[in-house]
């Protein structure tokens, strides 16, 4: 199979490192690529929201099958343009990517269907969101603003005046730009976050081995949200009984209400989970695989990637299954100091060699650039080490024991990833 990948980041790195695995990949292709996704793939300079560009390239390169990466043209309806030429395709429709592509539509979906998740509700109007918080809100409170945004879109504020702060920046400010012209009000919750990632074929749901994501800049959980620092899996504290309930009350009933919806869901769905005390509820969707829980779920999967894709484009995913080594994985984000803010670009990195013919151990990059033969630093997140072990403290170990085989000067990370297995 010709394969097209769009997307430019560790996950595309991972995404791209598994498809190559494939006895059945022959040519794969990369839209736009980086520095270390071109070792699998020949990089293709077309943009991820380019579609029609996209979608002439794999006519042009008889693509078997385009792999979406990126939410983005997901959300903005790729999917669409390369179904009407009758491409292959992986990844939801526009229709269906909405489950990511708007909060509201996924809270109220939700509710319909009596999805466990977080009380809510959804304001186009800032004085009235301001008026519910004056007389009904409970704090903390979270405020979402209802479109893509970067992950950044999330606030929580502790008491009123901030909650009135963050109405200002989400729906006056437009802070997230149009993403807050509707904004989901929700109850707080506790607990720990769990990410489950899954491969839907509109009907049948496989999930995958669980992991957790660590989103903010500084050590202990410090700092400003970021697209993620660094991921284990599988999760500890996702147990059988935990998987068993969300089973039930959560996966197939997603599946089935899309489904009932008019809207089938083709391709990966992403759970965020908080193991709240009263048992897990949803904390939002993805449409596509996680960055970087792709880093450390991908690396674990014994199925063939193209297998499974190919399974759910063709709507039998029900006669596959998926299988996943028993260890575990840890990825530790290098990023650039300064991530999430303001940082610097173009420093010359080294040490990739050290990665080779090691076995277990992976350099996903994520912003990177090849700059007249030399890697650069091209981005906050650079790149993403990856290592296995037999179990988490191992690979923990081996995880950061490899961070430092890459040297960058304005190089940063978080020291704690995975520190919570301690505690299970
Ligand atoms: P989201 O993009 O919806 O996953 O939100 C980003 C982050 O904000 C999550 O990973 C949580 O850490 C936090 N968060 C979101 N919603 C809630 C909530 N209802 N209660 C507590 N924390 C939340
Ligand atoms: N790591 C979280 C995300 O991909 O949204």
């Amino acid at each position: 199979m010709n394969i097209l990948i769009v997307g430019s980041g560790g996950r595309e790195h991972a995404i791209a490192w598994s498809v190559a695995k494939s006895p059945k990949a022959d040519k794969i292709y990369c839209a736009p690529g980086n520095a270390g996704i071109s070792q699998y793939a020949e990089c293709v300079n077309i943009g991820a929201m380019e579609f029609e560009k996209l979608a002439d390239f794999a006519q042009e390169h008889s693509i078997d099958l385009t792999i979406i990466g990126m939410d983005d043209p997901l959300v903005g309806g790729v999917v669409d343009v390369f179904e009407e030429r009758g491409l292959k395709v992986f990844g939801p429709r526009k229709n269906a990517a909405i489950l990511e592509g708007s909060k509201a539509f996924s809270k109220d979906l939700m509710k319909k269907y009596n999805i466990p998740t977080a009380g809510y509700e959804n304001f186009e109007d800032s004085e009235k969101a301001l008026e519910y918080l004056r007389t009904q809100a409970k704090f903390p409170v979270v405020l979402k603003a209802d479109g893509l945004a970067l992950g950044k879109g999330v606030l929580i504020c502790n008491d009123l005046a901030e909650a009135e702060a963050g109405v200002k920046e989400i729906m006056e400010d437009k802070k997230f730009g149009s993403a807050g012209n509707t904004m989901v009000i929700e109850e707080f919750m506790t607990g720990r976050e769990v990410s489950v990632l899954s491969f839907v074929d509109g009907k049948t749901i496989r999930t995958m081995t669980s992991a957790q994501d660590h989103k903010r800049a500084m050590d202990g959980d410090q700092g400003l949200n970021t697209g993620g620092m660094g991921t284990f899996s599988p999760s500890p504290f996702y147990t059988e009984e935990v998987d068993e309930f969300c089973r039930k009350y959560i996966y197939q009933p997603t599946v089935d209400a899309m489904a009932a919806e008019g809207r089938p869901f083709v391709g990966i769905i992403f759970f965020g989970l908080m193991l709240t005390p009263d048992g897990p509820k949803v904390l939002e969707y993805n449409a596509r695989f996680g960055d970087p829980e792709a880093q450390v779920v991908l690396p674990r999967m014994k199925t063939d990637i193209l297998e499974v894709m190919e399974a759910c484009v063709n709507g039998t995913l029900d006669q596959t299954e998926l299988e996943f080594e028993d260890n575990a994985a840890v990825c530790v984000v290098l990023a650039s100091e300064g991530y999430p803010v303001k940082y610097e670009k173009g420093i010359p990195m080294s040490g990739f060699e050290k990665f080779e013919d090691k076995e277990g151990y992976y350099c996903f990059h994520a912003g990177t650039k090849l700059e007249n033969g030399q890697i650069v630093t091209n981005g906050g997140r650079v790149v993403g080490i990856t290592a296995k072990g037999k179990d988490l403290k191992e690979a923990r170990k081996n995880a950061y024991e490899a961070t430092e085989w890459i040297q960058f000067a304005n190089k940063y990370m978080r020291h704690d990833i995975g520190k919570a297995i301690d505690e299970a």
